[in-house]
């Protein structure tokens, strides 16, 4: 068969089958499973799409309480756990912490078979450890003691509650509730297709989950959520927004939190985290970046750079705000985008364990034309 050269960043090319997620970026809609994101956004759980994702079907309730009850067992942590967050290093950023530490969780558990139960087994501890893991690193950098997992309490209040030491109000566990639910799966972006290039090489399902957390720490694509936030600390106010904006396409630089490969339209989960980031602000937290970030929409919604191109807020946008307001550090906002992405990672990996076969594109050379190698003494 004759090599045929896909277009660059692979746009429009279809390289895997999955039943997990739906997108149709003309229309603007995204489905896990069949079901809506619309419907899905502030009706379930977290665990109940980790759920889905995993078995294909919304859980009954006892499903639920069994599975709940599994995951949040898995979340404590040991003393090896918090000997390791004490023996890394306590500087640089939250996602070279969480790459660092849940590439030593990995290495400190049993191998798990390269099966859809051992990728389901692996991907629920590292789903349920990771928010402790980075909660305790953050507390220990800021001289703070770790909290102990709270196993009464669903999984998005307890991420908060390990950060913060303090019960999440009922808005806040709603905000990141929904947050979590909406970030679980997005077919094949760059980091579950890094993710399922590692599987193809039949590398560990962890190897799988630590690429998958490096490639998303890209600006790109999830680190975009931290610098949409410091764009939006930058302009300070709503009435700077237009000038700032102006600026910015001046020096040919990117809005960040804005565009996307897939959607020529709304982002169909931007406006579920604006309800939120609005629930938050009624709650006292987060108005003024609220403001700011409407501003913001308000602007592009109308100015000739982004209409031109067909650039929205995307999903990272209002995540930016969203995560401000619940008490993130900037630089943890993307392990909170991993903490929900987990999910749909490790269903990849289960589809890719299924339907393997080595990823392994070709290049086309554009290098020197034979030659010859001098000796060294005559170079
Ligand atoms: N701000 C300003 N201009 C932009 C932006 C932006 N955020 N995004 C794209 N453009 C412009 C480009 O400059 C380019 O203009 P040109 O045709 O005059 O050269 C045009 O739109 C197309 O840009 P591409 O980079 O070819 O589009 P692509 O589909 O490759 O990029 C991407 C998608 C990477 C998301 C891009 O929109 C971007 O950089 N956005 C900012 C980062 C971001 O928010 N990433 C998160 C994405 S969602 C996620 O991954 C979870």
């Amino acid at each position: 068969m004759g090599a045929v050269t896909a277009p660059q960043g692979l746009e429009n090319v279809v390289v895997a089958r999955t039943a997990l997620s739906a997108i149709d970026g003309v229309a603007g809609k995204l489905s896990y499973a069949g079901y809506s994101i619309h419907d899905l956004a502030e009706r379930v759980s977290f665990e109940e799409v980790f759920y889905l994702l995993l078995n294909g079907d919304l859980p009954t309730p006892a499903q639920l309480t069994a599975f709940s009850t599994e995951l949040a067992a898995l979340r404590t942590l040991d003393a090896v756990d918090l000997a390791t967050v004490y023996g890394i290093p306590s500087q640089g950023h939250g996602m070279d912490a969480l790459r660092t530490l849940v590439s030593a969780l990995v290495q400190r558990l049993p191998k798990f078979p390269f099966t859809t139960e051992g990728a389901t087994q692996l991907g629920m501890i590292i789903a349920a450890k990771m928010p402790g893991l980075i909660a305790a690193w953050h507390r220990a950098r800021s001289g703070l003691p770790p909290v102990p997992a709270d196993l009464s309490f669903g999984h998005a209040e307890n991420v908060l509650w390990m950060l913060h030491g303090e019960r999440p109000t009922p808005a806040a566990t709603q905000a990141l509730n929904t947050y979590m639910v909406l970030l679980a799966e997005h077919s094949l972006n760059a980091s579950t297709f890094a993710a399922r290039v590692a599987i193809s090489a039949h590398s560990t399902v962890g190897d799988g989950m630590v690429a998958a957390i490096a490639t998303l720490r890209g600006a790109l694509h999830g680190g975009a959520n931290q610098e949409a936030m410091e764009t939006f600390l930058a302009i300070g106010a709503p009435e700077n927004a237009a000038a700032y904006v102006d600026g910015l396409i001046e020096r040919h630089e990117r809005l960040m939190g804005v565009g996307h490969r897939l959607y020529k339209v709304e982002d169909p989960r931007v406006r579920h985290l604006s309800g939120q980031v609005a629930a938050l602000a009624a709650h006292g937290q987060g108005a003024q970046w609220q403001a700011v970030a409407d501003a913001v929409a308000k602007v592009i919604a109308t100015h000739p750079h982004f209409t031109k191109r067909q650039l929205s807020p995307n999903v990272e946008f209002y995540s930016a705000p969203l995560l401000y307001a619940l008490g993130f550090p900037l630089d943890l906002f993307t392990c909170a985008f991993a903490m929900s992405r987990i999910a749909g990672w490790t269903a990849h990996i289960r589809e890719q364990i299924i339907e393997n076969r080595l990823i392994r594109p070709k290049a086309e050379y554009s290098g020197p034309e034979p030659r010859t190698v001098v000796p060294l003494t005559e170079r």
